[in-house]
């Protein structure tokens, strides 16, 4: 608590952070919780599976009675839930239906760069992007949003961002009759003008710091279980804000998976922490006819402000019963000898003291490599996302990391002054000439340049891919 309060004070003087209040006792929760439509596939001859996409400007009532000016991928805000399945070949024909020049980008995909939907994969007005591949890796809660350079704060904020659930055929008994038992939760905050427009002031450290929750999109919005158990897929799709989840009477519940994927097993739980990009599922119990907040209480990290309430839970007086939680859930590879350590730097809003460059290559890594790589946070708190891999928390300050923490993600929370490392490992997708990405998933930070490129080489063939890229016109 102390050591909390130490660190809100230090961040009220180091940002003057305007105190933002959370929303806590605020809201009457009238609305039902809205549920994205899961978009069906055109299911071609070829066996490919076509999602038609397009981002497009809209008005939505995200405040009752109060049209605001919004974005949404085939609607006016947030976008439809896609879904595929491990083995899958998905064809996406993105239509960029705005004004500017916009992309769209799988977070959590394992995909060929050219398919990724970074800042160099940029879709004109007008234009439609037509990527291709093959769904390989474990069933897991991935997202998509838009990655132009200097641009993803505002573009996600204004409502572009959706879940692409992945599948696989694994058995496991966990709830999964999507918007009945389990639910996508698309957190993020926003800040409102007086006629209820989305204030896109992102001055400030950490960019916006909204003092208002929308989850998927619905403010002040209820859920009524109608199940025992009920499996959340919770998404943190806010710009800075970090959250700590958990229910207002402190019930325990069972995280059972990460971003990547399941955990070993459930890990029983009363609060975690999400930073933007990160996803945790989580299993939750109900009792008949009961009525439960689901809220996110100020903790210590620099990016937390204030209670919020999310979702209010009011149970049917009846519950069809659920299975039996799993005791084990994935069997996780044995973590493999590293070849190699890096390390990156992380500045208030650089990486190794240098901001993005788009034609400069900062890292080269041969295909199928297992590396540590190692984030010594040396200001106040950020996060770290990598494309195309997935990774394990090896540590944070030399500590094991808690066990919720200790399954495949592609998205950390580095508090400040902190050293996490990572063990990664990296796909099979050769390409010398096109970037992943890694960042800070704070999107101004991102937006700052506090992001890198690395491609993914043919083992041997490192020392000799050129480190910078000539830009197209
Ligand atoms: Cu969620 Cu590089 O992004
Ligand atoms: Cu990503
Ligand atoms: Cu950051």
């Amino acid at each position: 608590r102390r050591r909390s309060f130490l660190a809100l004070a230090a961040l009220l003087t180091l940002t003057g952070c305007e105190g933002v209040q959370g929303n806590a006792g605020t809201l009457a929760f009238t609305t039902p919780l809205h549920i994205p439509p899961v978009l069906d596939p055109v299911a071609g001859a070829d066996g490919v599976k076509r999602f038609p996409l397009r981002l497009q400007e809209g008005r939505t009532e995200l405040l009752p009675g109060k049209p605001a000016a919004t974005w949404g991928i085939n609607g006016g805000h947030l976008g439809p839930t896609l879904r595929a399945k491990r083995g899958d070949r998905v064809a996406m024909a993105v239509t960029n239906g705005l004004g500017e020049a916009g992309t769209l980008h799988w977070h959590g995909m394992r995909l060929p760069a050219a398919m990724d939907g970074g800042p160099h994969q940029m879709i004109r007005p007008g234009g439609t992007w037509n990527p291709e591949w093959t769904v390989d890796q474990p069933a897991a809660s991935t997202w998509y949003h838009p990655h132009p350079h200097g641009q993803t704060a505002r573009h996600v904020y204004r409502g572009l961002a959706g879940m692409f659930l992945v599948d696989d055929d694994t058995p496991v008994a966990l709830p999964s009759e999507y918007g009945v038992d389990d639910i996508p939760l698309i957190v993020q905050d926003k800040k409102f003008t007086s006629t209820g427009q989305l204030d896109e002031d992102f001055g400030g450290t950490f960019g916006l710091l909204g003092d208002q929750i929308l989850v998927n999109g619905t403010y002040g919005p209820f859920f009524r279980p109608t199940t025992s158990r009920v499996r959340l897929r919770v998404l943190n799709g806010s710009n800075a804000h970090v959250y700590t989840v958990g229910f207002a009477d402190d019930r325990e519940f069972h995280v059972v998976a990460s971003d990547a994927g399941l955990l070993a097993k459930p890990v029983a739980l009363k609060r975690f922490k999400i930073s933007p990009g990160e996803r945790a599922e989580v299993v939750v119990a109900f009792q008949p006819g009961e009525q439960v907040l689901l809220k996110s209480f100020n903790g210590d990290s620099d990016i937390e402000s204030g209670d919020f309430d999310l979702v209010k839970f009011t149970a049917a007086a009846t519950l069809r019963p659920s299975p039996e939680l799993p005791s084990a859930l994935a069997a996780l590879a044995p973590l493999k000898q590293a070849s190699r350590t890096r390390t990156f730097r992380l500045g208030g809003s650089n990486i190794n003291g240098r901001n993005m460059d788009m034609t400069r290559i900062d890292e080269v890594v041969p295909a199928g490599a297992h590396e540590i790589w190692e984030l010594d946070n040396v200001t106040y708190a950020h996060n770290f996302h990598i494309h195309e891999v997935a990774f394990r928390v090896l540590d944070v300050d030399g500590h094991q990391p808690p066990e919720h923490l200790r399954g495949p993600k592609d998205t950390v929370y580095v508090p400040g002054k902190t050293k996490v490392r990572l063990a990664v490992e990296f796909g099979h997708h050769t390409d010398p000439k096109t970037p992943y990405m890694y960042h800070c998933h704070i999107l101004k930070h991102e937006d700052q340049g506090m992001m890198g490129q690395f491609v993914i080489v043919d083992p041997g063939t490192e020392n000799g891919t050129p480190r910078t890229l000539s830009m197209p016109g």
